[in-house]
């Protein structure tokens, strides 16, 4: 089984980043604990970050052609405004769950209560920071098989 993990804007400052929100562990120390996660699973993970929008378009179109067996996203800021993403998500094959750290809708910007991305997602982890992702891995490898777009 391959997962792409795909995680958008400024999550590379983790650690550095409004630590009182985000925590102190590094964007380094995410990727190590999603490979030892994956290793556990038997999963294959291949995890990218970028600051770019369209880079994260390309790379909903790389896993479709390259037939991954799912997504894990963390679109951060695009979460709350990015149609082409949204479209992105609805125009590939490959189930895609979207994860956050925190939990935005419970955070003080109200913009931030809302995910564009949401409907097109199959399943949402939120406000679990490192487990969010975990929890989205186990939850693709248990569901796979029979998860299904709506
Ligand atoms: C985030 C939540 C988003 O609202 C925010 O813009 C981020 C990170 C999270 O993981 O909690 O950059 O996606």
């Amino acid at each position: 089984m391959r997962i792409l993990i795909i995680n958008g804007p400024n999550l590379n400052l983790l650690g550095q980043r409004e630590p009182h929100l985000y925590g102190h562990e590094t964007y380094q120390d995410l990727e190590t604990r999603l490979q030892d996660k994956a290793a556990a699973l038997n999963v294959e993970v291949d995890i990218r970050q970028t600051n770019f929008e369209g880079i994260i378009l390309d790379l909903c179109h790389y896993a479709q052609q390259e037939a991954f067996d799912g997504i894990i996203l963390n679109a951060a800021a695009l979460t709350h405004y990015s149609y082409a993403l949204y479209d992105a998500i609805q125009a590939i094959d490959v189930p895609v769950v979207e994860v956050h750290l925190t939990d935005p809708k419970t955070r003080k910007e109200h913009w931030r209560h809302t995910s564009v991305i949401e409907k097109a997602c199959i399943r949402t982890f939120s406000g679990q920071h490192f487990k969010s992702y975990e929890q989205a891995l186990d939850f693709l490898h248990t569901n796979l098989k029979t998860a299904h777009k709506a």
